[in-house]
């Protein structure tokens, strides 16, 4: 069973959900985990059992995930050595938080829990214990100005500033307070 180690996985078009992604790489690694963070593309393959926490994270694109996220964890399913069990049974060791940036401006956090639910069950499939979802706003360039202005969550158009990354940062600690007696994730600095 590997020890100590942390994955974080990341689809971007915008930049949005890469500083997501690079603000929770270096929480862990500030917190002393064996971090390794790659961009999901057409070649990736992903042995998520290597790892002891996983973040897969990704914007929101009609309510799901991009094209190339849905992909990779069609792909990702069928893996050597990896079989789907009737039940799930939960694989000890291993957990996992799905995260997505989105813009929410017409019905808010409701356009980001399909798609954090969809990466969710990817993983509880294969017994990965899911233990939160993480949401970031953040601005939508392609979009009309007022989707950036006058959704649902106002003025969005800096966003996910340094206070959202910040929160991002307590998240994750949070994670690692709340997992660390009960997954071997090495000796951290909490
Ligand atoms: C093609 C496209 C579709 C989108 N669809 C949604 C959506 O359904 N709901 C939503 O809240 N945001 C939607 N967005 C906004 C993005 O999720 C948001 O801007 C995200 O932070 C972009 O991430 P990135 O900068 O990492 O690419 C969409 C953006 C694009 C480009």
């Amino acid at each position: 069973m590997p020890e100590g180690k942390a994955l974080v996985l990341f689809w971007t078009k915008n930049g949005n959900t890469e500083k997501v992604a690079r603000r929770i790489f270096d929480t862990l690694q500030k917190a002393g985990m064996d971090v390794s963070i790659s961009r999901i593309n057409k070649e990736l393959e992903v042995e998520y059992l290597d790892y002891n926490l996983i973040f897969l994270g990704a914007p929101v694109y009609e309510n799901l995930s991009p094209k190339p996220v849905l992909n990779f964890l069609h792909r990702n399913r069928r893996r050597d050595g990896v079989e789907l069990i009737p039940s799930a049974p939960e694989v000890p060791g291993v957990a996992a938080v799905p995260y997505c940036t989105y813009g929410g401006g017409h019905t808010g956090y409701n356009e980001a829990e399909p798609m954090l639910k969809h990466i969710g069950q990817y993983l509880e499939h294969e017994g990965i214990r899911v233990v939160d979802y993480l949401a970031v706003v953040g601005v939508f360039p392609e979009a009309d100005e007022s989707y950036n202005t006058d959704g649902r969550f106002g003025e969005i158009r800096q966003k996910p500033d340094e206070h959202d990354l910040i929160e991002v940062e307590g998240r994750v600690r949070g994670y690692l307070h709340q997992l660390h007696r009960v997954l071997p994730l090495g000796d951290l600095k909490l």
